[in-house]
């Protein structure tokens, strides 16, 4: 691959990342994380990507080791959505892998974490991000999305 067509490759595909818990959506209080699947959202995010003409690509693991590895390994990924789940509160080592990789990301969220139990108001990632979306169900993972596009737009020549 040239260098040119790796440069574009490199600014045109985000990484949708989806942290535990989150494979069982549809079925998981619907009443607070809303009925549509993981898939249902994939499914509508590579919509919204083929229309902004970006690449996209999704994981969804349950551990924190494989999240941290997956997101490592990304040096072809211009930014990130992540929902990192209940790692949202305590993950240090997922903060400081979102650190060392210097990738812009937005964290989203299907509830709205703040006015829920006090264990979830902290979050290691909200101060890192370019921006934090919650509260909406999946909008808020299209709402980050569509952020986290025009940040690259206007940041990436
Ligand atoms: C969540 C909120 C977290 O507090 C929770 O642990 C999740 C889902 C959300 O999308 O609302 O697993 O990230």
């Amino acid at each position: 691959m040239s260098e040119t067509h790796k440069k574009s490759h490199q600014n045109k595909l985000i990484s949708v990342v989806h942290g535990p818990n989150l494979n069982l959506l549809g079925q998981r209080e619907p009443h607070i994380y809303g009925t549509e699947t993981l898939e249902d959202i994939n499914r509508e995010l590579q919509i919204l990507a083929n229309q902004h003409h970006y690449e996209i690509q999704f994981f969804q693991s349950n551990h924190e080791g494989q999240l941290i590895d997956f997101i490592q390994q990304q040096k072809d990924s211009a930014g990130f959505v992540v929902n990192l789940g209940a790692y949202t509160h305590t993950s240090i080592a997922l903060r400081d892998t979102l650190l060392a990789i210097h990738k812009p990301f937005v964290e989203v969220h299907l509830s709205n974490p703040k006015s829920r139990e006090s264990y979830r108001h902290h979050s290691y990632f909200e101060d890192i991000a370019l921006a934090v979306c919650s509260g909406k169900k999946s909008a808020s993972y299209y709402e980050g999305f569509v952020f986290l596009v025009n940040h690259l737009k206007n940041h990436l020549s």
